[in-house]
């Protein structure tokens, strides 16, 4: 059937592991909406536009990046290139609440995803508010700064303290898209393992 399972939360909650390993456990693919936000970032950003202009859309139009959902992880492709390895970049990082805060970019990605052959896992901020208000069954992920900076501290090149206060700052920026569904069920992440937190949700959707 066409079962969708949202995963939201706040940046480097977990999101992304989770919804994957919920994937795979489930044999559905997982949808990382925040992709295509960071897709349409490094549009603008090469293409020498200010950042959050609304000109990136126009630009798209003619060829617009396209997500492909897979169980194990997500790519995004446009004209031809394959973008996904440079979407973690720090400059990306920075310049995408600034996209996501206008209305017009956020249609188009929610367009996108609605678009998208269920069953699945979705995984971002507004998956369960917004998107897939219908949706099956909903979780949302927390864990505090401190947390977040120290997992993502193996992805990125800055310190601790820098990653931890660009979380914080994307955080607020984010603020307006990343409230939890009312019958979403929150899980602090903070003390538990990746597999721990996918076991806890396997659990309650086979419930
Ligand atoms: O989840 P991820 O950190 O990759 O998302 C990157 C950015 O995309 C977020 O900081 C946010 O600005 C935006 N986003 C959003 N709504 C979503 C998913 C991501 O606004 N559903």
């Amino acid at each position: 059937r066409g079962v969708i399972i949202t995963i939201d939360g706040v940046a480097a909650s977990g999101k992304s592991t989770v919804a994957s390993g919920v994937a795979r456990a489930l044999g559905v693919p997982y949808v990382s909406s925040g992709l295509l936000y960071r897709a349409v970032t490094l549009h603008g950003l090469e293409s020498g536009l200010p950042g959050g202009d609304l000109r990136v859309l126009e630009r798209l139009q003619a060829q617009p990046p396209r997500l492909e959902p897979h169980a194990e992880g997500n790519r995004v492709h446009l004209a031809g290139r394959d973008l996904t390895d440079d979407l973690h970049a720090t400059r990306v990082d920075e310049g995408v609440s600034a996209y996501a805060a206008l209305p017009e970019v956020r249609a188009w990605v929610d367009e996108q995803l609605r678009a998208l052959p269920a069953p699945f896992v979705a995984e971002g901020r507004d998956m369960g508010t917004n998107v897939f208000p219908q949706a099956q069954a909903k979780f949302y992920l927390t864990a505090s700064p401190r947390v977040r900076a120290e997992r993502r501290s193996a992805e990125r090149p800055e310190d601790l303290d820098a990653i931890e206060a660009a979380l914080v700052e994307r955080d607020t920026r984010d603020a307006a898209q990343s409230l939890p569904a009312a019958d979403a069920l929150v899980i602090d992440t903070g003390e538990l393992s990746a597999q721990e937190v996918i076991d806890l949700i396997v659990a309650q959707v086979r419930e």
